[in-house]
């Protein structure tokens, strides 16, 4: 007897720009990595970003959007639904979106969109996370993915890496460190939120399992 039944969740994708972190997320696919999650779609508010492409070469749907070719910020989101719910998306990652997420996408994915920061939240939220740190003279930094809200980075933690900030880093050494953790982290996260028994308690993820590799 075989078991057909797909059992999967399907994730679309939000990138603005190089999709390291989506390419993590692919590289992994590709290694049968994910037992319950699946990547479908990538759609990006930039139509130059390379996220497009490592996405149309993995041979998943993408789509490059302009917010200004759209009468209003949530008509510009209606048409990321729209793409979105036509590739049976039921989950969103964010991964290197440079933009807030808005009523229209949280009405739609609330409390089932995950995003990855390149901070230990909640220190250094929004834009330049890594000169933030390095200007608050921080020894450690790192990044997390968390559950998005409708605050800035600022939803239930998920997993966090930690890296050390060495007092001779410029920001591109420091991104570089984090980014590495990063690329590891994202995957991780994405596995053990899809596959493992989880609850939100207050502004806590707690999982309910007993895994030696919790995120
Ligand atoms: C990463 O540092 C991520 O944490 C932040 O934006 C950056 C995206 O990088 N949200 P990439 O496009 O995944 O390479």
């Amino acid at each position: 007897m075989t078991n057909t039944e797909d059992t999967k969740t399907n994730f679309g994708v939000l990138a603005s720009g190089r999709g390291s972190n989506f390419a993590a997320l692919l590289q992994r696919q590709s290694e049968g990595y994910f037992e319950k999650a699946r990547l479908v779609s990538l759609i990006s508010n930039k139509p130059e970003a390379p996220a497009l492409e490592l996405a149309s070469e993995a041979g998943m749907h993408s789509q490059g959007l302009r917010p200004r070719d759209f009468a209003s910020a949530d008509a510009y989101e209606a048409e990321i639904v729209r793409l979105f719910d036509e590739q049976g998306v039921e989950w969103l990652l964010l991964a290197g979106y440079l933009k807030i997420v808005g009523p229209t996408i949280l009405n739609r994915y609330g409390g089932r969109i995950l995003n990855i920061h390149p901070s230990l939240l909640p220190s250094f939220p929004g834009l330049d996370a890594q000169a933030q740190a390095l200007a608050h003279g921080v020894r450690f930094s790192g990044c997390t993915v968390h559950f998005v809200d409708d605050k800035l980075d600022s939803g239930p933690i998920i997993g966090q890496r930690v890296v050390p900030v060495n007092p001779d880093d410029t920001e591109e050494d420091l991104s570089a460190r984090i980014l590495v953790q990063e690329h590891e982290l994202f995957p991780t996260c994405v596995k053990a939120i899809s596959e493992r028994p989880w609850k939100i308690e207050g502004r806590r993820v707690v999982f309910l399992d007993d895994y030696p590799d919790a995120p």
